[in-house]
């Protein structure tokens, strides 16, 4: 299965559900793939000892016939091997390809293409996105099964996700179904903060799902110290929650 981890917002946790949702899967013995289409690179920086200059998923988007296979490294937390997760890593140098590319053919199938032949090695293929409706984005939207939305609770976290849908509307043939909400950051002291965001959810709500990951500290330090929160802190509530994720998604397909 294809999940794309998509919001064109910045900082409403893609990354953090990417890296924890990939080391999840990974823990329940299914062979994950993290694909990290973010110039930003911050789920390379947890699971690559060191992020090639050459060798990222910006080679794809240059070269039209480019494999995937070459770019999959076996992903590596504290200098230890993880087993079933394996990454592409991005770099910066991501975001100039993805600027020249805007006016290439099929430009937004590159990545499905390259994926295709791959896709018996994995049981999980994860694209973490940048925080645009950008090429690179589109070409997650047209390759994944499913787009996991996660959103955050603040005034205006769910302003743009009608433009998201409207994107996947476009792209998709069927958008019946091509999306799940992720509601992320929840903390239940802010009851009225809660209440204004749940009313806004209302028109979504079948598409929500049930697992909603906690404001955790531990979440926030994991990502400081580098390492998904499953091994930073595997007993707290950021733990829990994302286990709580993996389950969900594992059971709905
Ligand atoms: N549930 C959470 N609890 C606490 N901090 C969180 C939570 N989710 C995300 N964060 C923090 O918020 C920041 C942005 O998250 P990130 O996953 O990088 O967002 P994005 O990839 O959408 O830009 C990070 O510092 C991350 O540690
Ligand atoms: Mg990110």
């Amino acid at each position: 299965m294809k999940l794309a981890i998509l919001n064109q917002k910045g900082g409403v946790g893609k990354t953090t559900v990417s890296i924890n949702l990939a080391y999840g899967f990974a823990k329940a013995g299914k062979r994950t793939l993290l694909i990290d289409l973010d110039p930003q690179a911050h789920s390379s920086v947890i699971f690559c000892p060191e992020i090639p200059s050459s060798g990222t998923v910006r080679e794809l988007f240059e070269k039209r016939d480019a494999e995937l296979k070459p770019l999959v490294q076996p992903a590596q937390v504290r200098g230890d091997a993880v087993p079933n997760l394996w990454i592409v890593p991005s770099n910066i140098h991501l975001a100039v390809t993805a600027e020249r590319m805007i006016s290439q053919h099929y430009r937004e199938r590159r990545l499905d293409k390259a994926l295709a032949p791959l896709l018996a090695e994995f049981d999980y293929v994860l694209l973490d996105c940048p925080p645009n409706l950008g090429v690179i984005t589109v070409n997650a939207i047209y390759t994944a099964d499913k787009v996991l939305i996660p959103t955050t609770y603040g005034r205006y976290s769910l302003d743009g996700i009608a433009d998201l849908f409207a994107s996947i509307k476009e792209i998709r043939e069927n958008a019946e179904g091509a999306y799940v909400i992720l509601r992320n950051a929840y903390d239940a002291r802010n009851r009225a903060t809660n209440e204004y965001i749940e009313q806004q959810l209302d028109s979504v709500r079948s598409s929500l799902l049930s697992t909603m990951i906690r404001k955790s500290e531990a979440i926030n330090q994991a990502q400081i110290s580098g390492e998904p929160v499953f091994t930073f802190d595997p007993k707290g509530h950021g733990a829990e929650d994302f286990e709580a994720l993996t389950q969900e998604i594992m059971r709905h397909g």
